[in-house]
């Protein structure tokens, strides 16, 4: 796995939050911190293709990217009700289905839009550059 250093200035006008979609060739997420790497998880095109949700292992932890016309969001992929991953949900709009009880999750704050799902997903940074995804794991 491909690992770049921080490099955009841009970066520092983005909000600690995970709710700024981001759109190719721009960054989004939390505030610089160089201790953490981006991943690269590959061509925008081949990631997602014409599919909207991605999961893939970093850092030993299953994450979920999701596509909403055409913004990215990303985040822990694990439902946090039980072991199901949220990108072999349904996504409508910012809401994902988990496949095993049907609870939904905003992908823009990772927070539980309905039952059983009670605690918020953890969201990650997510960036395009040079038709790439990349992904930085938060804490
Ligand atoms: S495992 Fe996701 S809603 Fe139950």
């Amino acid at each position: 796995m491909k690992i770049i250093p921080i490099m955009s200035a841009a970066m520092t006008d983005h909000e600690a939050d995970c709710a700024t979609p981001v759109t190719e060739d721009a960054v989004c997420g939390a505030a610089i911190d160089g201790d953490r790497p981006w991943h690269d998880i590959g061509l925008y095109d081949s990631v997602f293709g014409a599919q909207d949700c991605h999961g893939t292992t970093l850092e030993g932890i299953k994450v979920g990217v999701f596509r909403v016309a055409g913004d990215l969001f990303a985040l822990d992929d694990i439902c946090t009700h039980g072991a199901a991953l949220l990108s072999d949900g349904f996504l409508e709009g910012h809401e994902v289905e988990c496949p095993l009880h049907a609870g939904l999750v905003d992908v823009r704050t990772g927070k539980p839009c309905s039952s059983p799902i009670t605690r918020a997903a953890r969201c990650h940074d997510v960036r395009v550059e040079d038709g790439r995804i990349y992904v930085r794991i938060n804490p």
